[in-house]
């Protein structure tokens, strides 16, 4: 493996992400770890990560300096460069004015990193803080119009920096430049893949379970599916998967969850309906806060009852990724985010946690699923609400308004498929306002409800774009609603994007 020391930039997780597409396994853990701590990891190459600071404020991230002693090569990338750089005492000096963008690259040495490459090439900058020259034992190997030092190493010591950041895209030859370093510099094998990933956790699974039996909640969701899967392949019929039906699902879904699992994968799954269960409690809420506690704590509720049932298991199988754990930050990486995937189950259920995902990407997670045969609905399935179709009706939950925006989202789903749009637009679905109004059919006055379409572009929910869906494709989308969905007498699409919106209109 190759370990990524985090000094807090917005790239690093690209970093990893970057590494581990070359086929070498890679992390990121605290900058403040010790060298004692990863001499035990025994990593190939470590990667000091950019970062938001200047190198000479007194609360810049610093790393324990016996690192460079531990013989392990080094890529110091944009921060990361400049911490090399001071501790082995250069210059390190505020730019004239900040550099931020594509910039010229002039490769002047035959540094390894630079290896077969073109002598010109266009890299990525962010950066305020100039190297001025390299310190003693270093040699230049790369300089920019505005930085004279931009690429700089020391090879009898094998560490190796660069100003700029090779793991954006817009750094032509950045993926080049990382395989030399783990290739050339670190000399890895290159054999992280999803099926060595699958063998692994298969092997640690095993393990850990020995006769034990392991408990799965199953949402129907990416992560959930692909750890049963996952835990199923490993240890078979010790796994029990539960599958509570909420009735807040969209439609097909829960048949789907039972024609895979049960029928297809043959596992061991206990499906609960509980779907008058949670309508019952949703019955008079229309405040949307108190319809996601409901229904939160309901699932707990259920899934507590249940269990208890059948009360040999010993552990419980989770689908938390990756970016679950870092996304507070390495600092923190050991405090798991209390929100889980099946909707945060009881803390004090006596059951061990087995998270095989928690070294993955989404992206890898999908891969996953792709090699263990979960159908492309389950792996490809677009971001869905814990609590469901619930905060997709607007107002107090019927059964009767469930019904209506089961219906026009699957139309809409079928023709955006149908269309090709599927894996372009990022989340689509529709939703039901809590009015009527006036519309005319076959000569009748009608009054019924209105349907919205909410179809966004993004790259994690946290920012979106509304989608520019074709006019001819939202006017089939809006004459089959009216025409196939009873009580929908007009659709409505929404053009805003977050912010200030935000994508679910609840
Ligand atoms: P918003 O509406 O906040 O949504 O722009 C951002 C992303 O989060 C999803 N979302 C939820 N997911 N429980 C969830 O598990 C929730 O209560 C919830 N609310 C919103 C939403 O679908 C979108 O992908």
């Amino acid at each position: 493996r190759v370990v990524v020391l985090d000094f807090g930039g917005q790239y690093n997780q690209l970093i990893a992400r970057r590494i581990r597409d070359l086929g070498v396994f890679s992390e990121l853990l605290p900058h403040n770890i010790t060298a004692e701590e990863l001499k035990k990891m025994a990593p190939k190459g470590i990667v000091f990560s950019g970062g938001p600071n200047s190198v000479y404020d007194e609360k810049s991230p610093k790393c324990d300096p016996s690192i460079f002693e531990l013989d392990i090569p080094i890529l110091g990338i944009c921060y990361g460069m400049q911490l090399i750089a001071a501790h082995f005492g250069a210059k390190v000096d505020r730019a004239e004015k900040r550099e931020y963008g594509k910039a010229d690259l002039e490769v002047i040495s035959d540094s390894v990193l630079y290896k077969e490459m073109d002598r010109k090439q266009t890299v990525w900058m962010s950066h305020t803080d100039v190297v001025v020259a390299p310190p003693e034992g270093f040699q230049i190997d790369g300089k920019t119009h505005s930085a004279p030092v931009a690429s700089m190493s020391n090879p009898e010591r094998k560490i190796y920096t660069v100003q700029f950041h090779p793991e954006v895209r817009h750094s032509v030859n950045g993926n080049q430049l990382i395989s030399h370093f783990l290739y050339d510099i670190c000399q890895c094998e290159g054999n992280w893949s999803m099926e060595t990933f699958i063998e692994d956790a298969i092997q640690d699974i095993r393990q850990r379970v020995g006769e034990e039996k392991v408990l799965c909640a199953l949402s129907g969701g990416v992560d959930s599916s692909v750890v049963a899967a996952l835990i199923h392949r490993a240890i078979g019929d010790q796994l029990t998967c539960m599958f509570v039906d909420h009735g807040l699902l969209r439609k097909g879904e829960a048949e789907g969850v039972v024609q895979t699992f049960g029928e297809h994968f043959h596992m061991n799954l206990v499906k609960i309906d509980a779907r008058d269960r949670f309508l019952q409690k949703l019955k008079g809420v229309s405040d949307p806060e108190q319809k996601r506690k409901i229904i939160g704590n309901e699932f707990i509720r259920v899934f507590e009852e249940e269990s208890a049932k059948f009360g040999d298991h010993r552990f419980l199988g989770q689908g938390t990724l990756y970016t679950d754990i870092i996304e507070s930050g390495t600092d923190t990486a050991h405090t798991i985010k209390s929100h889980h995937n099946v909707g945060g189950l009881p803390e004090d259920m006596k059951m061990e946690l087995i998270e095989p995902l928690n070294t993955l990407f989404k992206d890898e997670v999908r891969k996953v699923g792709e090699e263990l045969g979960l159908p492309d609905e389950i792996v490809w399935r677009q971001p869905f609400p814990g609590p469901g179709l619930a905060i997709r009706v607007i107002g107090e939950v019927t059964e009767h308004k469930l019904d209506i925006v089961r219906e026009s989202d699957a139309i809409l789903r079928e023709e955006i498929k149908n269309a090709g749009l599927d894996r372009e637009i990022w989340q689509y679905f529709t939703a039901l306002p809590d009015f009527r109004s006036v519309g005319v059919m076959g000569d009748v006055r009608t009054y019924a409800y209105t349907v919205g379409i909410r179809a966004v572009t993004s790259i994690d929910g946290m920012t979106a774009d509304w989608a520019r869906i074709p006019y001819d494709l939202l006017e089939r989308i809006s004459t089959r609603i009216v025409n196939e969905v009873a009580d929908v007498n007009r659709v409505v699409y929404d053009i805003t994007s977050k912010p200030p919106s935000t994508i679910e209109w609840e």
